[in-house]
Formats: structure tokens, sequence, C-alpha cells
């Protein structure tokens, strides 16, 4: 069975909301055929990447720059993951209070050298929490497990 992988920092309640609603898109009844694993970026290495058929990642932007946590994520796997998993499917979000630009951007540098490829455009989630952001994150997690059952990416 494929296996999605969802790294996210989750130290707010409201980005613990959004990290369940892409769990519970990913986990949707109508997709059987994928496995779901998530897992904190500190409790996330070399071995779970390199058993993921496609990640999702998630973090809040911390000082114009993706969370701490998943940096320290990414320091762990880089090497170990570098030449085993070039052309991985990802998708990102990102929890911002006003911008949002430089996580995504701080993201994006490193999957590039990783040779990730990013299934779908970033989902940036700025401003006061709206409740709309759960619907996003679920479609997020939904339409990454989806794309994974049928083989598309
Ligand atoms: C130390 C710290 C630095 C932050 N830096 C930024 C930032 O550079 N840009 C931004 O848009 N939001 C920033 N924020 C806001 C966080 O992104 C936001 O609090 C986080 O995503 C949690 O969202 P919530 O308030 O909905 O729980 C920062 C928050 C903290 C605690």
């Amino acid at each position: 069975m494929p296996r999605l992988l969802l790294v996210a920092h989750a130290p707010s309640p409201n980005l613990k909301r959004l990290v369940e609603a892409v769990a519970r898109g990913a986990r949707h009844p109508d997709i059987a055929g994928v496995e779901l694993e998530m897992r904190s970026p500190f409790d996330a290495g070399p071995e779970e990447v390199l058993a993921a058929d496609a990640l999702i990642l998630g973090t809040p932007e911390n000082f114009g720059y993706m969370c701490g946590a998943l940096k320290d994520f990414f320091e762990r796997i880089y090497y170990p993951c570098l030449e085993h998993t070039q052309g991985r499917p990802y998708a990102l979000f990102v929890r911002a209070g006003n911008d949002g630009r430089g996580a995504v951007s701080s993201v994006e540098r490193i999957v590039a050298g990783l040779r990730w490829r990013a299934v779908q455009a970033p989902l940036v989630m700025r401003g006061p929490f709206d409740e709309a952001f759960l619907g996003q994150c679920e479609e997020l997690g939904m339409g990454l497990a989806a794309g994974l059952e049928a083989g598309i990416f």
C-alpha cells in the first residue's frame, strides 16, 4: 500500500486543528488504499522519509522562515535521503500570522536541492485564524492521498 507521510509542527491549538484536518482529508473513507503516517518533525527521520511514497509538510512561519523543528528535520534527512528520494511528490502548508512567503521559500530551497516534486501550489493560511482553513487543509490531505491511490503522481 502506498505510504503518505505527514510531517508537521503544531505548537499552537490552531495548528493542531489544521494538522488534524489534513489527516482527516487523507483518511477520507473513499480513499482506502493509502497508509497515512503522521509525525512531528522531531520524531521523523530518514527511515520514515525513505519509506514514504509522498509527503505533506506543514509549518508555521516563524521569523520569516520555516519553524526550527522542520529545519531540524531537513538537516537530519538531507544527506541520507539525497540520492534516494529524487522526484518524491510533496505538498506544503504554511500557517502565518501575516506573511508566509519566507516559510515557503525556505522550504522550497531545500526541497529543490532534494529534487522533490511539488504536486500542488503551497497552501498559505495567513492572517487571523479562519475556519475555512480547515476545509483547505482537508482538501490538501485528500488530494495527496487520492493522487497517490490513483497512481497519478
Ligand atoms: C516566534 C514567532 C515568530 C513568528 N514569526 C512570524 C513571521 O515571521 N511571519 C508571520 O507571518 N507570522 C509569524 N509568526 C506567527 C506564527 O506564524 C503563528 O503564530 C503560527 O502560525 C500559529 O498560528 P495561530 O496563531 O493560528 O495559532 C510568528 C510567531 C512566533 C511565535
